[in-house]
C-alpha cells in the first residue's frame, strides 16, 4: 500500500460514493475524517483541526474556497471524462447517448473542474439511470482513480511527479458543458420515440427528474422503463396514459409505450418522489390494471420481461428458484412488502430446495419506505403498518425451513434492508457493496426486522452492539470478515450474478443438502423453544412504538429531513473524527504552492 495519509473527505453529503471512499480508504490504512461542505468557515475550521495531507472532495455542489485549495492539496472527483467540466456531466452523457464515459480526479484550482488531472478511469456507458451509473461504474472508477492519485501524493510532494495540466487538445473529448436545464430535458411525446424519452428521463434520475405533466398536472417524471402497448390501445395518442401496474403508469409513445414508476409534484403538500399511482390515485383508479406474471421464463433477462418489480425464475431442472425484487431506491412500502410476501408464498409452493433472493440491481433493500410514510395521513400509523409488513416478510423468510435460502446482494443494503438479508441462511454480497446495518441515523430509530434475533446469532452480542452503535458503512468484505455475511465475491454485477448462479446450483445439487435443511429446521425449532420469534418481534415493536408515538419526535424529524433532502447543518460526530473531544491536530502540512 502507498504511504498512509491523513485524508479529509469534504463532501456535500455522505452519499454512496463518499461512504465507499470512507470505508475503503480507511481499510487501506489511511486516517480518514469527514466534513460536510456547509460554509467556508466550517471547512477552514475542519482543515485547521485535522491538518490533512490531502482533501478529497467526492461530491460537491459548489467550488472549494480559495483559502483551502491554495494552502492544501485538494483533489476533486468529477463524474466525467478528462476535459469535461460543468455540473451536469452524467446528465449530458446519458441524454446524448455517449457510448463510453468516465470519472476524473483533478486538483482544485480557480476554475471549477479545470485543474490538472491526477488520474481518470473510463467505462462503457450502459442504458441506465444516472443514479444507477453513478452508484456503480462511477463509484468503482472513482475509487480506483482516487487510490492512484493518493499513491502519487508523496512523489508530488517531493517534486518528482506533476499532474497533467488540462489542455483542450483534439484528443481530449471532454469539454465545458452548462448546467442542464429543464428546457434541455423537455419531452416531445408527439415526436420522440421511446428510446429518446427513456434516455431523457434516465439522464435526470434520481435528480431532478424531467418536468412534464400527467393528467394535465405539472410534475417531474422518474423511474422510466420500456413498455409495450397492450391490445386495444394501438391507436392511442402519444403521451396518453393507458394502464397501471403496481405503482407505475403506462404511457403511449410514438413507437410503443413507457412505464413511469415515480413522480414528484412540486405543488403538492408532499413535494418529493412517490409512486405514480399514489400521486394520481383517483386518475389511476380509472385505468385498467396490467398485472405482471410473477413467474418468468428461465433465462429471461429484464429487458425481455418488461417492467416489473417482482420476478421469479426457476432453473430447467426445477431445483433452484430465484426471486428478484427491484424496488425503486430499495425502499419497500407496505404495499410492496405485501406483494413480496405473496411472491415468497408462491416461491414456497414450488418444489425447489434452494431459493435465491437477489433483491434489485441497484439496491438489495433499504428497509421501510420513508417517502410513502411521510406522505401518509398519519406517518406514525403508516410507519407502524410498514414495519409490520416488512416484519411479515422477514418472518416468512425465516420460516422457510423446508429449503435453503440465499440473499444475494447485487447492490447496497441499508437499515432494515440489511436485516432482511440476514433472515436468509446464506448472505452473499458483490465486492464493492456497502452495507449500513444500523438504524440510529434515522432519528435514533430502534429498528425491527427481527434484528435482535438475527444479528447476535451471526456476530455475537458484543459485536452486534458495536455495529449498531458505530452507525458506520461497512464494506461487504468487512462484513464477511466479521461474520455478518457469509461471503463476498465478484468484481462487477455480471461476475457476481454468474458466481451466484454457479454456487447456488452447486448447493442445489449437493448430496448433503437434505442434511443441511434438516439441520436448519432443527436449529430453528430449538431457537423457537428458547425464545419465540413472536417475543423478539413484540419487544422490538414496543420500542418502535416509542419512536412512532412517543414524546421524542426525533424519528419524525429525521425522516422529514431525509425525504425533503434538507441541507446539512453540521457533520455528525461519528464521521467528523477531527471534532472528537481530545483530538490533537498534528503539525500543519506544507502549503500547496
Ligand atoms: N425510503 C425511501 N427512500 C429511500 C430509502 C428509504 N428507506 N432509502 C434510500 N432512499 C432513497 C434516497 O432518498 C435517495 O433518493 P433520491 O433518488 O431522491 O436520491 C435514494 O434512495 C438513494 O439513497 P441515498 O441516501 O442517496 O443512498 P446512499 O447510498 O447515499 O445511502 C443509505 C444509503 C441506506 C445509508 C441511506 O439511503 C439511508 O439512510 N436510507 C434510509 C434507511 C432507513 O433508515 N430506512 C428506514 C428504517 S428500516
Amino acid at each position: 500500500m502507498a504511504a498512509a495519509l491523513r485524508i479529509l473527505l469534504l463532501t456535500h453529503s455522505f452519499n454512496g460514493l463518499a461512504q465507499r471512499l470512507f470505508a475503503e480508504l480507511g481499510a487501506d490504512g489511511h486516517a480518514v475524517s469527514v466534513e460536510f461542505d456547509i460554509a467556508d468557515s466550517v471547512t477552514e475550521e475542519a482543515v485547521a483541526l485535522f491538518a490533512p495531507d490531502v482533501i478529497v472532495a467526492p461530491f460537491l455542489k459548489r467550488a472549494v474556497p480559495e483559502t483551502i485549495w491554495r494552502r492544501h492539496l485538494t483533489l476533486i472527483v468529477h463524474p466525467g471524462i478528462v476535459g469535461d467540466r460543468g455540473p451536469s456531466a452524467l446528465d449530458w452523457a446519458i441524454q446524448e447517448g455517449e457510448a463510453a464515459w468516465g470519472v476524473t480526479v483533478l486538483q482544485a484550482e480557480a476554475e471549477m473542474d479545470a485543474g490538472p488531472v491526477w488520474a481518470s478511469r473510463a467505462f462503457p456507458l450502459r442504458a441506465a439511470s444516472k443514479a444507477d451509473v453513478y452508484r456503480n461504474e462511477t463509484t468503482a472508477g472513482a475509487l480506483a482513480a482516487v487510490r492512484e492519485a493518493l499513491a502519487r501524493v508523496p512523489e508530488w510532494r517531493a517534486g518528482r511527479w506533476q499532474p497533467r495540466p488540462l489542455v483542450q487538445t483534439p484528443d481530449v473529448r471532454g469539454r465545458l458543458r452548462p448546467l442542464m436545464r429543464q428546457a434541455d430535458r423537455a419531452l416531445d411525446w408527439a415526436r420522440m420515440d421511446s428510446a429518446a424519452i427513456l434516455a431523457r428521463i434516465r439522464a435526470a434520475d434520481g435528480f431532478p427528474g424531467v418536468a412534464d405533466a400527467l393528467f394535465e398536472q405539472p410534475c417531474q417524471l422518474f423511474d422510466a422503463h420500456p413498455g409495450r402497448r397492450p391490445a386495444g390501445f394501438e391507436h392511442a395518442a402519444p403521451g396518453a396514459v393507458l394502464a397501471r401496474r403496481d405503482g407505475a403508469l403506462l404511457r403511449a409513445t410514438v413507437d410503443g409505450a413507457v412505464w413511469i414508476g415515480h413522480v414528484r409534484r412540486a405543488d403538492s403538500p408532499h413535494p418529493f418522489k412517490l409512486p405514480a399511482t399514489l400521486v394520481f390515485a383517483a386518475e389511476a383508479a380509472t385505468l385498467p390494471e396490467l398485472p405482471a406474471t410473477l413467474m418468468a421464463p428461465a433465462g429471461a433477462d429484464r429487458a425481455e420481461l418488461g417492467y416489473r418489480e417482482l420476478a421469479y425464475r426457476e432453473t430447467d431442472n426445477g431445483a433452484l428458484g430465484v426471486l428478484s425484487f427491484d424496488f425503486y431506491n430499495g425502499a419497500m412500502s407496505t404495499a410492496q412488502c405485501r406483494r413480496l410476501l405473496a411472491a415468497i408464498g408462491f416461491a414456497r409452493s414450488r418444489p425447489t430446495r434452494v431459493l435465491v433472493l437477489d433483491g434489485g440491481a441497484g439496491f438489495w433493500s433499504n428497509g421501510i419506505h420513508l417517502n410513502t410514510i411521510e406522505a401518509a395521513a398519519s406517518p406514525a400509523d403508516e410507519s407502524s403498518a410498514n414495519i409490520e409488513a416488512i416484519d411479515d416478510v422477514c418472518l416468512a423468510l425465516i420460516g422457510l425451513t423446508d429449503r435453503l435460502t440465499i440473499a444475494a446482494l447485487r447492490g447496497n443494503a441499508g437499515a432494515g434492508g440489511c436485516f432482511l438479508a440476514l433472515a436468509c441462511d446464506r448472505v452473499w454480497a458483490r465486492e464493492g457493496v456497502v452495507m449500513n446495518p444500523h438504524y440510529k441515523n434515522m432519528g435514533n430509530l430502534f429498528g425491527s426486522e427481527y434484528w435482535t434475533y438475527l444479528l447476535p446469532r451471526r456476530v455475537g452480542e458484543e459485536a452486534a452492539r458495536a455495529i449498531m452503535h458505530n452507525r458506520l458503512p461497512l464494506l461487504a468484505r468487512q462484513a464477511a470478515a466479521q461474520g455478518l455475511i457469509d461471503d463476498c465475491f465478484g468484481a462487477d454485477r455480471a461476475h457476481f450474478a454468474a458466481e451466484v448462479r454457479a454456487r447456488a446450483h452447486a448447493l442445489a445439487g449437493d448430496p448433503g443438502l437434505a442434511a443441511l435443511i434438516a439441520d436448519k429446521a432443527r436449529r430453528r425449532a430449538a431457537d423457537e423453544a428458547e425464545r419465540p420469534l413472536a417475543a423478539y418481534r413484540a419487544a422490538e415493536l414496543a420500542m418502535m412504538r416509542r419512536n412512532f408515538y412517543g414524546f421524542d419526535p426525533s424519528y419524525h424529524v429525521a425522516r422529514y429531513h431525509f425525504v425533503l433532502k434538507s441541507p446539512q447543518s453540521w457533520t455528525p460526530r461519528h464521521l467528523a473524527r477531527h471534532r472528537e473531544l481530545g483530538w490533537r491536530a498534528p503539525a500543519a502540512s506544507a502549503p500547496v504552492a
